[in-house]
Order: C-alpha cells, then sequence, then structure tokens
C-alpha cells in the first residue's frame, strides 16, 4: 500500500534518521518533512536525500492548525509520525512555556487537524495512523541499586566486559505509571495523554512508543554524547553534572528508526510499545568510553584527556536512573538493535571527527541564518 506521511520534526536528530529511512526504502510513498527549523532543526541532516522525487519539505510550525490541516489536505495525508518537539531537559529548565507551547499546543494542534481532515473523508479514520513519539522520561526515575536487572533478550547489548547492563531490578514497562519531574518530560507526558484521548474519545487510529536515549551521528551538540566529542577535540572542560552517577539507558539512533518503521507498519491502533536496547550506562563510565574513542581516533595518547573532566553543580531535578524494559516490542512485532554498543559509539565519534563541518557551521550558528533566508514560513 502506498502512503502520504507527514513526518514532523524530520530536520532535527531522530527525525533526520527516520525521513532518510522512509524516503530511501520506500520509494511508492511520498514522505512530508514539516518542520520549523528551530535552532535544533538543520536541513544539512539531509542533503543526501532532499532531491529525491518521494521527498519534499515543508518549514512549518505545528502550532498553525491551519497550516497543518491544509497540508493534510494538500498532499491527501494518511500517516503522521510525529516527532517534532522541545527536546533537551536543561532548556526546559530555563524556559518551560516553550515546551508546554511546541509539545503540548503542538501536538494538540496537529491532532486536531487530523481530526478535522479525516473525518471529512468518505472513509474516515480508515487506513490512517497518528504515531506519537515519546520517552522514557515521562515514567520518572529508578532507583539505582547493584547491577543485577532480568536476562537481555538480545543478542546485541554491550559486550565489555566490566560493564554491566543494568542498575537496579526494576524496569520501565508499558503499564508504568507516569511520573514527570522536568518540565521537558512533564510537557512530552501530556503530549502523550491528549494523543490517547484522541484514541478514546473520537476512535482516532493513534500509537504512542516511549524510546530510551538516543546517540548517534547528527545530533545536535548541547546533548552529552556530541557536546563531549566535540569539547574533547577542542580541549574544553567536560562538565559532569553532580557525581556523574545517574544511569541513561543508549539506544543507537538507526535502531530507534528502526522500531519506528516496524510499529508504524505493524504496530496495533492504540497500543503503547517501550524501545531500548537494554543498555543501561552511568554517566561517568559513558564518559570514559568517549574520551578513550576520542583520544585513540585522534592518536593521543590514553588518558590525555582524562583530565578536562570537570564535576560541575547537578541539573536541577536530576533523574537518577531510566531504564527500559523493551521486551513487548521484541516478542509481538521481533524487533531488536541491531548494533553492539561498542560499534555504535565507535561509528558515533568517527561520524563526529569526520563532519567537523557541519558541527563547526552548528556551534557558529551560521546554519540558521542560512535556512532563516532561504525558506519562508508557509
Ligand atoms: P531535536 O531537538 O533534535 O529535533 C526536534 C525537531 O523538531 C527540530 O528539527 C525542530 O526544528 C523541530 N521543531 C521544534 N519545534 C517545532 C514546531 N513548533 N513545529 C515544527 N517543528 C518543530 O529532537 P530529537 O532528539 O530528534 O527528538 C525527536 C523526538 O523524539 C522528540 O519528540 C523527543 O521527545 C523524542 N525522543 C528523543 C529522545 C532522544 O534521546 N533524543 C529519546 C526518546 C524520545
Ligand atoms: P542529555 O544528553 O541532556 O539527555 P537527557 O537529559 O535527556 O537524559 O544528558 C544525558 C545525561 O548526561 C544526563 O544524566 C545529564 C548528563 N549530562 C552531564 O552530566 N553533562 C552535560 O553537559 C550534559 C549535557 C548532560
Amino acid at each position: 500500500m502506498k502512503h502520504n506521511i507527514i513526518i514532523t520534526g524530520g530536520a532535527g536528530f531522530i527525525g533526520s534518521h527516520v525521513v532518510r529511512l522512509f524516503v530511501n526504502k520506500y520509494p511508492d510513498y511520498h514522505i512530508i518533512n514539516v518542520d520549523k527549523l528551530t535552532y535544533a532543526g538543520n536541513l544539512a541532516n539531509l542533503t543526501d536525500i532532499e532531491n529525491k522525487p518521494n521527498y519534499t519539505f515543508v518549514k512549518a510550525d505545528i502550532c498553525d492548525l491551519d497550516k497543518m490541516l491544509g497540508l493534510m489536505k494538500e498532499y491527501n495525508v494518511d500517516g503522521i509520525i510525529h516527532l517534532a518537539a522541545e527536546s533537551h531537559v536543561d532548556r526546559s529548565i530555563k524556559d518551560p512555556f516553550t515546551f508546554a507551547k511546541t509539545n503540548v499546543m503542538g501536538t494538540l494542534a496537529l491532532l486536531q487537524a487530523a481530526k478535522i481532515y479525516w473525518e471529512s473523508l468518505p472513509e474516515k479514520y480508515e487506513g490512517k495512523r497518528f504515531y506519537h513519539i515519546s520517552t522514557d522520561e515521562v515514567y520518572g526515575a529508578l532507583e539505582l541499586t547493584d547491577p543485577e536487572g532480568i536476562e537481555s533478550p538480545f543478542t546485541t547489548t554491550a559486550s565489555s566486559s566490566e560493564h554491566h547492563y543494568a542498575y537496579g531490578k526494576e524496569f520501565f514497562l508499558e503499564t508504568t505509571k507516569y511520573d514527570p519531574h522536568s518540565p521537558y518530560s512533564a510537557s512530552k507526558a501530556a503530549s502523550d495523554h491528549f494523543v490517547r484521548s484522541y484514541h478514546d474519545t473520537y476512535g482516532m487510529p493513534t500509537i504512542v512508543t516511549n524510546c530510551s536515549n538516543n546517540y548517534g551521528p547528527y545530533q545536535f551538540p548541547e546533548k552529552l554524547i556530541p557536546l563531549f566529542i566535540n569539547n574533547i577535540r577542542h580541549r574544553k572542560p567536560l562538565p559532569v553534572y553532580g557525581k556523574g552517577e545517574n544511569v541513561r539507558d543508549w539506544l543507537y539512533v538507526v535502531d530507534h528508526a528502526r522500531a519506528i518503521d516496524t510499529i508504524f507498519h505493524e504496530g496495533k491502533i492504540a497500543e503503547t510499545y517501550n524501545i531500548g536496547g537494554f543498555n543501561e550506562w552511568k554517566n561517568i563510565d559513558i564518559i570514559k568510553v568517549i574520551i578513550k574513542t576520542v583520544d585513540r581516533l585522534l592518536g593521543n595518547p590514553e588518558g590525555y584527556s582524562d583530565e578536562l573532566i570537570t564535576y560541575v553543580t547537578d541539573r536541577a531535578g536530576h533523574d537518577l536512573r531510566y531504564a527500559i524494559d523493551s521486551r513487548k516490542l521484541q516478542a509481538e512485532l521481533g524487533w531488536e538493535p541491531s548494533l553492539q554498543f561498542e560499534e555504535g559509539i565507535e561509528k558515533t565519534v568517527r561520524w563526529y571527527l569526520d563532519n567537523q563541518e557541519w558541527m563547526d557551521t552548528i556551534t557558529s550558528g551560521e546554519y540558521e541564518k542560512y535556512y532563516e533566508s532561504m525558506y519562508k514560513d508557509r
């Protein structure tokens, strides 16, 4: 079956990988990338596919209901994969209102536009799909205990002998109660509730997925991994929040995009799926892996950049541990990660070192000015 799909936030980190995968894998589909190009949106993430005949870029704000409705009508849209969001916890602490506006009101505008459009068609919601991308952060924080955990079902988890993939007994399940702590996770939680309410109230065919921390190419260098790779290259301090004891569960971004592809096509309507690779790391341990990898690839002696580690004041409300149980997705839809962590981190560090121009353009702020002059709001 042919689809016309709006992917929101397709110029961002994860969205660009999802757009690339869909445009290349499904030449019969029309992929419409709707992105406002905020500081985090960058069309340089998509130069390899920008001229493909099945791809259209539209600069627009998801908060603009009329514009969203117009696009859905214009392109006869039957699928929406919604990734556009404000995504950085530290920014949400400084400016929660922008998060409420984009993540909550923007999602609501998109839902309402889809409702108006799809209900106006003779077949209504048949064959339609509104797929909302969310985060594990909505579930709150888990305890940190001795490494134990459940058996990972995947052959592709972290392989290093000293590393344990789990730092506690509890994991987030699809049934775990929401308990968000940051303005970012609160806004994502609110948007998830709105999406589910459109299924329960109006019968819209919705799906929600909650994924763990992603890493890989094209991530904006305010997030831990690209920020630290870039700082090591420039011999700048590496600001470790608190004691570096917080645990995050890391998944290679292409594996998230593969999961989104599987769930968009085979996921059950009104279901929630957790996405994660059973790959927990304490921040300080992952930072040491990054330092070691960057130093090796730059030809520095081992331990050369350890001195850059700088412990700083902790993030306010810093969640201690996130850990996703993604066995439902594996059992029901057969997805599993394609990469071991060591392979993924090596690829990631190499990509940032090989693409210094991409990084330098962003850190100089040049690309924002460039795209502002190229694209006018529709
Ligand atoms: P990102 O910040 O890299 O990209 C967000 C994109 O959304 C940008 O291209 C930006 O221009 C666009 N955008 C922002 N506001 C918009 C608006 N009002 N209208 C249209 N476009 C707008 O984010 P990301 O890390 O790629 O995350 C994408 C989605 O995945 C988010 O919904 C996030 O909550 C979720 N998520 C992220 C992670 C992660 O580790 N990064 C993990 C789980 C879930
Ligand atoms: P981040 O990449 O911002 O993702 P999230 O907050 O969504 O998990 O941060 C990952 C972890 O790294 C988190 O525990 C906060 C920590 N961190 C630092 O210690 N220093 C930094 O400069 C940043 C950006 C993050």
